[in-house]
């Protein structure tokens, strides 16, 4: 009898948190000290848009414009972190966060972007809140810029089209390393380049909105960027990395992308694909060049700009950790495998669908519809988006393929061996099985098998192929604003209600809280 009671308690255990397992799961460990933690980023939940001396970035204007955004939602009030930190900070904590990557937003702290011009209240926002981290035994990893751009930069000069963006951001970073670097030990510069650029520059679906001229601005922006990361890295090496005993790098966002079938003209897509979409910024840094890979300077000619000697020399290893986030895979097939229109990928298609057929959003996807514009779409010559095979997906439309990470993992350790080993940033999905009522039937069932399949992957190709990972943040700590998408799509491990502004740990919360105490994964 007693013994059979015992049996029960462990089953019991061992299903809490929603998720049925074998009574004898097997157990995956991760390497001693495998950092662990969870992502945000500023303007994706700090809401407080005007508040206390803040100056307007991109993303407010782009918000406010209707059209550009799911439903008219904007960051102007979100999740209120702005007002509500502490709690958020008590509720991490909680939930077993050892490490919080969160963003800095550069117009709270200097609303014209320029660093003459400092808004105490806004570094003291965030003084606060790396104090609170610290307090609650968290580790902050800070990101410098993800999306929101003081809007009078964007205005003065075109923002990143221009090269005076470079000795801005630099001049921002500086004053970041001098104010907080005193708690803070990790840094990333930028945050996925290939979506601020592609999808600002390219396509037009997120801020500060251009289609105007994909052919160039995508290479431009991109350019600038990468130099303004490579001076800013410059900048605390040479300043402040001994002194602060830190690290800093970057965070590039890729998916997988597997061939449509095994035809070597298929094969070559799916690597154009890589090459112009991870690629295009991890060789200039991880190369051993200081260089666009070649496909790309042949593909796009002039309008890839070149690096100088020097800026080489200064891009090349210009990162101590390779940051990653990874989603999805997805398909790509030679170019007359399918129609223009077919390559649309799946959200694409659905966010415009959600807008209405009308304006904006048709002549933000033109360069992608017309193969004969001069674009980046056109350079990078594939049919993007057919349906990876047997899958299902997430509410973005997103392929769950867990394979795609391990396999992604492999070419990153393999290709670029990365110092300082590889960092997943971000990882996660949005579920639409987010009602208070599904929560509490504890009935999530589609975040819970989906991080285990794909934590499972990365532990394969830690232990079984030798990737060197050293940490894994899921995105996102609560429900916020996903950018085009709005408050529609929920990626929280925490529930938001975005009338109330209550939070609660979905299940998913609890059980990841357990592969964290125990750096252990059971499947
Ligand atoms: C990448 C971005 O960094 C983040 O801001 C976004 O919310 C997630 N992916 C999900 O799309």
């Amino acid at each position: 009898k007693r013994v059979s009671k015992k049996k029960h308690a462990v089953k019991k255990k061992i299903t809490k948190g929603g998720q049925a397992m074998a009574s004898n799961p097997q157990r995956f460990t991760f390497p001693k000290g495998f950092a662990w933690g969870c992502a945000t980023a500023s303007y994706q939940i700090e809401g407080a848009w005007d508040e206390d001396g803040k100056g307007p970035s991109i993303w407010d204007t782009f918000a406010h414009i209707l059209g550009n955004v799911v439903d008219g939602d904007n960051g102007d009030i979100v999740c209120d972190h702005y007002h509500r930190m502490e709690e958020d900070v008590k509720l991490m904590a909680d939930l077993g966060m050892k490490n919080y990557r969160f963003s800095l937003s550069w117009p709270r702290m200097f609303p014209t972007g320029d660093v003459k011009n400092v808004n105490m209240k806004g570094v003291d926002f965030y003084d606060r809140l790396i104090n609170e981290l610290l307090k609650n035994g968290i580790e902050p990893l800070a990101t410098l810029y993800h999306w929101d751009l003081p809007q009078a930069l964007q205005d003065k000069y075109g923002g990143m089209l221009s090269k005076e963006f470079v000795k801005d951001f630099t001049a921002y970073s500086e004053k970041c390393f001098e104010l907080f670097g005193d708690r803070v030990k990790q840094w990333i510069t930028f945050n996925e380049p290939s979506c601020i650029c592609v999808l600002g520059f390219g396509l037009g679906m997120h801020a500060p909105g251009r289609a105007n001229n994909p052919g160039t601005e995508v290479y431009l922006s991109s350019h600038h960027l990468l130099l303004a990361h490579a001076y800013s890295v410059e900048c605390y090496r040479k300043k402040f990395q001994k002194k602060q005993k830190g690290v800093i790098g970057i965070t590039l966002n890729a998916e997988w992308w597997e061939p449509v079938s095994s035809h070597a003209d298929d094969i070559n897509a799916s690597n154009r694909a890589m090459n112009f979409t991870l690629d295009f910024y991890a060789e200039p840094i991880w190369g051993g060049q200081g260089e666009y890979p070649k496909t790309m300077r042949d593909a796009a000619g002039s309008r890839l700009p070149a690096f100088s000697e020097k800026e080489k020399k200064l891009i090349n290893g210009s990162s101590d950790f390779f940051g990653l986030n990874h989603y999805s895979t997805r398909a790509a097939g030679r170019p007359s495998a399918t129609t223009a229109l077919q390559c649309l990928p799946r959200e694409i298609k659905s966010l415009w669908s959600g807008m209405g057929s009308a304006g904006k959003f048709f002549s933000a996807i033109k360069p992608m519809v017309n193969p004969f514009a001069a674009s980046y779409f056109k350079d990078m010559d594939i049919s993007p988006y057919p349906d990876p095979a047997g899958t299902e997906y997430t509410t973005m439309r997103w392929a769950i393929a867990p394979r795609g990470f391990r396999s992604l993992l492999n070419y990153i350790h393999n290709k670029y061996h990365p110092k300082g080993g590889i960092i997943i940033t971000e990882n996660g999905l949005a579920s639409q099985e987010d009602t208070k009522e599904a929560m509490e039937a504890d009935k999530d069932s589609i975040r819970i098998p989906f991080f285990k399949a794909y934590l499972r992957e990365m532990h394969n190709a830690i232990a079984v192929d030798g990737c060197d990972v050293r940490g894994y943040y899921a995105w996102s700590f609560m429900d916020n604003f996903e950018w085009s998408f709005g408050n529609s799509k929920r990626f929280g491990l925490v529930r938001v209600d975005y009338d109330t502004l209550e939070r609660t740990p979905k299940p998913v919360a609890h059980w990841y809280k357990g592969v964290m105490d125990n750096n252990t994964l059971l499947v």
